[in-house]
């Protein structure tokens, strides 16, 4: 039997599933788990189950001891793992890929319609109980059919997102490091251009790249001032791949037309700048944030870590 540590709260039913072949310690406080109490509990773990929000790093790693074998993520993005630190120990590290690509996509596109329909100024409104009445020109926002999306990393997430663009009638660019099967961008009718020209014929921009130092502030000031002004920018990937300082300024200066935010480069924290504009929709971070979602993402983190105890390939190795 192996220790495993989980870092936060997740579904009972991975809970229920590592228990019965493990005994687990889940970090289960209203809270999260402070830094000190997370070094202090993964002392002689086998496995770290962990949420994005916790810092996997060689100092983690170090405190858990050399009997670690797994890190095994809730989450597709990773970037709260120090890999390079988990290979270099003989650590195999693991993520969720798969169960959260078409609730993510939703979330990106209920970002676009927010951005674009003026949603939350129009639920601003209603909710602040000043008076208001149809008119012809009020709270008009841009349509979407005959514009072009540009998704930038065309992963599966990216293509879910160009799915739902077909299905509203927009045209769909996209930028990818490694492509894309030929198949797929046939059927989703998809051009691969450069971010130069995404940047340039895009009505929408939506992120979809993971993080890390080569996507760090992607979009800054010079990216932003690249797009439309008429054209609206997307975040549902993380908060750093854009500078959010340029962001402000870009919405506050009309260099483009509005955001639609689901991360932000300092989470939890929200930049002030974004805070006071109308233009721009925020969310919380909600883009896998169905209850069959973050049960499948559990599920398969559990699997990764139950596979990895038992000496097998788990289902989603990251290294
Ligand atoms: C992920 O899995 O990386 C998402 O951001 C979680 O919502």
């Amino acid at each position: 039997m192996s220790r495993v540590v989980v870092t936060g709260r997740i579904p009972d039913a991975a809970i229920e599933k590592l228990r019965a072949e493990h005994e687990v310690d889940a970090w289960t406080g209203p809270e999260a788990i402070s830094r000190e109490e997370l070094l202090r509990r993964v002392a002689g773990a086998d496995a770290i189950v962990s949420l994005l929000t916790e810092r996997v790093d060689a100092e983690l790693l170090d405190a858990a001891g050399p009997q670690l074998k797994v890190v095994a993520n809730v989450a597709v993005g990773y970037d709260n793992i120090d890999v390079p630190a988990c290979t270099e120990r003989g650590i195999v590290a693991t993520n969720t890929p798969g169960v959260l690509t078409e609730a993510t996509a939703d979330i990106a596109f209920g970002l676009i319609l927010m951005a674009t329909r003026r949603l939350g100024e129009g639920e601003r409104l209603i909710r602040s109980g000043q008076p208001w009445k149809w008119g012809m020109f009020f709270l008009l926002g841009s349509s979407l059919q005959g514009k072009t999306l540009g998704i930038v990393g065309m992963g599966g997430i990216g293509q879910a997102t160009a799915r739902r663009a077909k299905a509203f009638g927009m045209d769909v660019v996209y930028q990818s490091r490694s492509g894309i099967d030929p198949k797929i961008a046939a059927e989703l009718d998809a051009q691969r251009v450069d971010l130069d020209e995404l940047l340039a014929v895009s009505d929408v921009v939506s992120l979809h790249c993971p993080y890390g130092p080569a996507t760090h502030h992607l979009i800054g000031a010079e990216q932003l001032a690249a797009m439309k002004n008429s054209a609206f920018l997307v975040n549902t990937a993380r908060g750093p791949i854009v500078d959010e300082d340029a962001l402000a300024a870009a919405l506050r200066e009309g260099a483009i037309a509005g955001a639609g935010l689901d991360v932000y480069e300092h989470e939890p924290r929200v930049h002030p700048g974004l805070l006071e504009l109308d233009n721009v929709a925020l969310l919380p971070h909600l883009g896998s944030a169905t209850v069959e979602t973050r049960t499948a993402m559990a599920m398969l983190a559990a699997d990764n870590a139950l596979a990895v105890l038992s000496g097998e390939q788990p289902p989603a190795a990251i290294s």
